[in-house]
């Protein structure tokens, strides 16, 4: 028997995301669903999805067979593709303040906002870094998500942008889901620094970037095109050189203002996240595109502010990913499934929409090719409910947790 080989099954209902495209409105209908399925596992990948005793069948004992008993649903693994766990303390004054009717300038005069979680971040050591990091990504995996993008972005210093993106590293090494780490050094101007943001950026892209590249800590660039922010004219020689160095480009964009997703369409992003503002304008050019659009409904629950237009988006043809942009300022929460859930009732998206948006479409805004569907040679990343519908999984907006999250072809969660 081949150690390496399992058969598992059967479950009442698998959900493959086989055939579904990358773009556009999908309908429930268009789903694959495998009735009384069973997945053929090979060295940490899907080798085969089908009827489970006729894979048994043709199998017999060469593989290790693992049958359950029950009714259960199993679905690819979720991916948050936009999340900014790595941060120390918290921002619970931001929210009763916000709430009381403080402005964005009022709570960061009061010592909150990003800059507060820049302070808390600095005071912590590198060890102490990885561990919140690694609590947070277990709390995901724990939900079915078993890869986690993960943004710096409260170093704003050279070195301390290396010592967040170091610590991303390490604890993806301990991680049960695997972690993708963004450098997100452009996320504000900071406080402390003496200089303009054209010199700020050029300092992060001469010296951040090569040390990104000799240490292998992240292909990906980030950064907050917003007022408050950086300038779309402050941004662009920035990405430039970014791309040109053969990284990623991602933006948050057009959260209070549009300009991020026309960067993010004329740079050729992976991916536009935010887009709370955006309009019919935004909305086509992003259709017409290869950019995922990123939707961040946490973020909109967190401040108060309009939903990502979803809906429009899809219609017009777009790809649409849903990520918990999990941070300590406008999206504490940190719930992928009930987020998701939420934004479905606002913006009235199918079950399909909503789980295409949390595996395959996440899987491209995060340019990963090899996870998101349960088909041959993919991940055998997956989660088995205890359930007989998969409906069921957004209906109850997340109280339906998986009862086994599974990475790499091993149970990992029970
Ligand atoms: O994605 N919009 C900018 N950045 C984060 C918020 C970060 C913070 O408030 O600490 C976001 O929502
Ligand atoms: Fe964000």
């Amino acid at each position: 028997m081949n150690v390496q080989e399992k058969l598992i099954g059967p479950f009442k209902q698998l959900l493959t995301m086989q055939h579904l495209p990358v773009k556009g409105a999908l309908q429930d209908k268009d789903l694959e669903i495998i009735a009384d399925a069973g997945i053929h596992i090979k060295d940490g990948k899907v080798q085969t999805v089908g009827n489970f005793k006729g894979l048994q069948e043709a199998l017999g004992d060469s593989v290790e067979l693992i049958e359950l008993t029950g009714e259960y649903v199993a679905l690819p693994g979720y991916i948050d593709c936009h999340t900014h766990i790595a941060f120390g303390g918290n921002r619970a004054n931001d929210f009763a303040m916000r709430n009381a009717g403080s402005s964005y300038l009022e709570i960061a005069e009061a010592g909150g906002g990003i800059w507060s979680t820049v302070k808390h971040t600095r005071e912590c050591t590198e060890e102490e870094l990885k561990k919140l990091t690694l609590q947070r990504a277990d709390d995901l995996f724990k939900q079915g998500v078993t890869t986690i993008e993960v943004k710096s972005g409260y170093g704003l210093r050279v070195d301390e942008e290396l010592k967040t993106l170091r610590a991303i590293k390490q604890a993806n090494l301990s991680s049960f889901a695997d972690l993708v780490p963004t450098c997100l050094a452009a996320h504000m101007l900071p406080k402390d620094f003496e200089g303009t943001a054209a010199e700020y950026l050029t300092l992060m892209a001469n010296e951040l970037f090569p040390v990104l590249q000799g240490e292998e800590l992240t292909n990906r660039v980030d950064a907050f095109v917003e007022k408050s922010a950086f300038s779309a004219e402050e941004i662009v020689p920035y990405y430039q050189r970014a791309k040109e160095m053969g990284f990623d480009i991602t933006v948050h964009a057009d959260q209070f203002s549009t300009s991020g997703s026309h960067l993010a369409v004329e740079l050729g992003a992976v991916s536009a996240d935010h887009l709370e503002a955006s309009t019919a304008n935004e909305i086509d050019l992003l259709a017409d595109s290869d950019v995922v659009a990123v939707a961040l409904p946490a973020a909109s629950l967190g401040i108060g502010c309009a939903f990502t237009p979803a809906r429009k988006l899809l219609d017009a043809g777009a790809s649409l990913a849903i990520a918990t942009d999990w941070n300590p300022g406008s999206a504490p929460m940190g719930k992928l499934i009930e987020s998701a859930s939420i934004l479905a009732t606002m913006e009235k998206l199918s079950n399909a929409e909503i789980l295409a948006a949390i595996t395959f479409r996440a899987a491209k805004a995060l340019n990963l090719s090899d996870r998101g569907r349960l088909v041959e040679g993919q991940l055998a990343d997956f989660n088995i409910y205890s359930t007989d519908n998969y409906q069921n999984i957004t209906y109850q907006q997340g109280r339906l947790q998986p009862v086994a999250v599974w990475k790499n072809g091993m149970e990992v969660y029970v």
